[in-house]
């Protein structure tokens, strides 16, 4: 992929790696679109791009509400004509056990983690073809490989999203259509401070384990770089990552260890 002269959307661009991929990508001549539900955020972001950038396109949407995805696919368009790349970050986790989540709260998580992703995704997909081609990324996560505790609706979006965009991109690569799935381990964001609690509250504490993870900038610089080489998936991360092997080549091993994670 060649940034430059593209349109990307970018969403989750008010904070974290959507935000720090934005600044990244604001060095390469792009025109940038980013949306998030934190309006302050987008404004942030903004004052933080390359100054050779130009200005970026503000967006206010939440990917819980299918219509307003819809709606904000028909302006950009009518704006900017072709959208060359999607990245998609929106998202949000859980801290809660299975046997104390109420299912209100898993159908919130797919409703942003799954079915948001995938309205934009679909709208966005027939203007990619008509032009020519282009380039989705969509965020996964560790443990969108494998189960978690405390994480059950979260990794299981996470995973819907997998087989998802892997069928996207096998009926679509003829078109030109590229996908990239983004699969983070730790990186120091505000995941978990907005995560889901039981109650549906907001959690509001950063996990230890995130708090050691790398930052938002390393990891904008690992996205980037796999981006510019179309890789399927791209591991995003430090030594946490290990997990993903232990999984696929000493998968007994995994489930030990899976049901030692202690409560957060
Ligand atoms: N950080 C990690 O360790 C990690 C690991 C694996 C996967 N991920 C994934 O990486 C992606 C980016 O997260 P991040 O770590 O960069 O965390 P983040 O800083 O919290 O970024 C997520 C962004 O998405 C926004 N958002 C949440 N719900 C939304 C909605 N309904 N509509 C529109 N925007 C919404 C958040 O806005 P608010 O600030 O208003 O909540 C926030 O700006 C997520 O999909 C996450 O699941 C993160």
């Amino acid at each position: 992929m060649n940034f430059g002269n593209k349109n990307i959307w970018i969403t989750g661009a008010a904070s974290g790696m959507g935000r720090a991929l934005a600044v990244g990508l604001s060095a390469y001549n792009v025109q940038l679109i980013i949306s998030d539900r934190d309006e302050a955020g987008l404004h942030e972001t903004t004052l933080l791009l390359a100054g050779s950038a130009p200005q970026a396109r503000i967006l206010v949407l939440d990917m819980g509400k299918s219509a307003d995805i819809l709606d904000a696919v028909d302006q950009v368009l009518a704006e900017f004509k072709t959208i060359h790349a999607l990245y998609q970050f929106a998202g949000i986790s859980q801290r809660s056990l299975v046997i104390e989540t109420p299912l209100e709260n898993e159908r919130r998580i797919m409703e942003i983690n799954f079915f948001g992703v995938i309205t934009l995704a679909k709208a966005i997909l027939p203007s990619m073809i008509a032009s020519g081609g282009g380039q989705m990324a969509v965020t996964s996560s560790i443990v969108g490989k494998f189960g978690f505790p405390y994480r059950s609706s979260y990794s299981a979006s996470k995973h819907a999203i997998h087989g998802y965009f892997e069928s996207l991109r096998a009926e679509n690569s003829k078109y030109n259509i590229r996908v990239s799935i983004l699969i983070p381990g730790r990186v120091q964001t505000n995941i978990s401070k907005f995560a889901l609690d039981k109650q549906g509250n907001e959690y509001g504490k950063m996990d230890p384990g995130q708090a050691n993870g790398i930052t938002s900038e390393k990891a904008a610089k690992q996205i980037l770089i796999g981006l510019k080489r179309e890789r399927k998936e791209i591991h995003v991360g430090g030594k946490e990552l290990l997990m993903l092997q232990i999984r696929r080549f000493v998968p007994a091993l995994y489930y030990k260890l899976a049901t030692r994670i202690k409560p957060v």
